[in-house]
């Protein structure tokens, strides 16, 4: 399965719905997830997202990353369409500690 991870938090492109076969993103306030039961590791998301956010599983240290969209994805609201990104999104993008500081 795919994963998002930190840079997404605050910029939320979401360009990554757009070309989701399965459709299988969630949407928190800042941030997006995908679930890790719908993905079929196609890949194609990974290349669409503009903050580099998208990275397989297979990855070495994403551990929390995992769990973070297994737990979430159960929880938000399921994205299917693309929409505006947040305001602050290019302002955001590279910053540090994301998840400390501005998860939701
Ligand atoms: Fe969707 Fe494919 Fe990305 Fe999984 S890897 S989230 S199925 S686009
Ligand atoms: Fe987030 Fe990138 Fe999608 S910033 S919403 S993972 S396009």
């Amino acid at each position: 399965t795919y994963v998002v991870t930190d840079n997404c938090i605050k910029c939320k492109y979401t360009d990554c719905v757009e070309v989701c076969p399965v459709d299988c993103f969630y949407e928190g306030e800042n941030m997006l997830v995908i679930h890790p039961d719908e993905c079929i590791d196609c890949g194609v998301c990974e290349p669409e997202c503009p903050a580099d956010a998208i990275l397989p599983d297979t990855e070495p240290g994403l551990e929390k990353w995992v769990e973070l969209n297994a737990e979430y994805a159960e929880k938000w609201p399921n994205l299917t369409v693309k929409k505006d990104q947040l305001p602050e999104a290019a302002e955001f993008d590279g910053v540090k500690e994301k998840l400390e500081k501005y998860f939701s």
